[in-house]
């Protein structure tokens, strides 16, 4: 059953990384005829909310390690599942950028010429993960990663918070590509919105073993680090937040002890029942 679960988060991932990596080759290697940045958004928004209905059922559908370490911090999620779901994630992630390569060899070829290269205007290493635009700088890459992935758990969490104006259960998933959507309207240009660090590690060491090389760690000035220690720090952030903000001050109705007694034997004629 707990193989299944990982195996599952891969499938999940691949999915993601297939639809958003997807949409970014067709619109890259078409040169722009097939599509623009904002149908690469649309891709990854439907991307997310398809992946979390396929998976839901089993995993909970974490999607990203950001998530899933917010909700140990919250305590809803054992730490010691953390380093293999964070792993599942990152080979997920890994092999749906290969299948996204396998689907797109030829176009990427023909694209570049047969070169594969991280940067200058035939370049095809950004179909795969994140590099920053060349006006940012380290700092301003650092903040817009903290800031966007803040922001991105803070309604993560709140899409969570049943005392919060409880959603129907089938809305949360396209309340999510909403918000991915929203990320990524708003929040694109610096750097591409990566926000999860196993969606651009994956990849990133998917593309180095491929054919880009070393290239796609060096690039803007040895940018790839960021794209994972930043969204960390921004999860734990907005997560905190909203704690503190919002959820710590939610109205908790006092019971009398005769309630609370009156619960007690219930539970215990279910169980009864249950047993039975
Ligand atoms: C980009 O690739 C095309 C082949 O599709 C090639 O003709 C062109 O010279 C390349 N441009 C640069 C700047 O390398």
């Amino acid at each position: 059953m707990i193989q299944s679960k990982y195996s599952l988060l891969f499938f999940l991932f691949m999915h993601l990384q297939l639809i958003g990596s997807g949409a970014a080759a067709q619109v890259i290697t078409s040169r722009g005829t097939h599509g623009n940045y904002l149908t690469i958004q649309l891709g990854s928004a439907l991307g997310a909310v398809f992946g979390i209905f396929v998976a839901r059922g089993v995993s909970g559908a974490h999607l990203n390690p950001v998530y899933s370490l917010s909700l140990c911090v919250l305590g809803r999620h054992p730490w010691r599942k953390l380093p293999l779901y964070s792993l599942s994630h990152l080979v997920g992630a890994f092999l749906g950028a290969a299948t996204v390569y396998l689907q797109y060899y030829d176009a990427i070829q023909a694209f570049s010429g047969g070169e594969l290269l991280v940067a200058g205007p035939n370049a095809t290493a950004g179909i795969f993960c994140s590099y920053p635009a060349d006006h940012l700088s380290f700092w301003g890459g650092l903040v817009d990663q903290v800031v966007a992935t803040a922001l991105f758990l803070l309604c993560c969490v709140a899409l969570e918070d049943q005392q919060n104006g409880p959603l129907p259960d089938g809305l949360h998933p396209v309340l999510v590509g909403a918000l991915i959507l929203t990320m990524g309207v708003s929040m694109g240009s610096n750097c591409g919105f990566p926000l999860n660090p196993a969606r651009d590690l994956g990849p990133r060491l998917f593309t180095f073993v491929a054919g880009w090389g070393e290239e796609v760690f060096k690039a803007g000035g040895g940018w790839w680090w960021v794209p994972i220690v930043a969204p960390f720090v921004g999860g734990l952030l907005g997560t905190l937040t909203y704690e503190v903000l919002i959820e710590a001050h939610h109205q908790t109705t006092p019971q009398s002890p005769q309630q609370e007694l009156e619960e007690v034997q219930l539970r215990l004629i279910l169980r009864k029942t249950e047993v039975n």
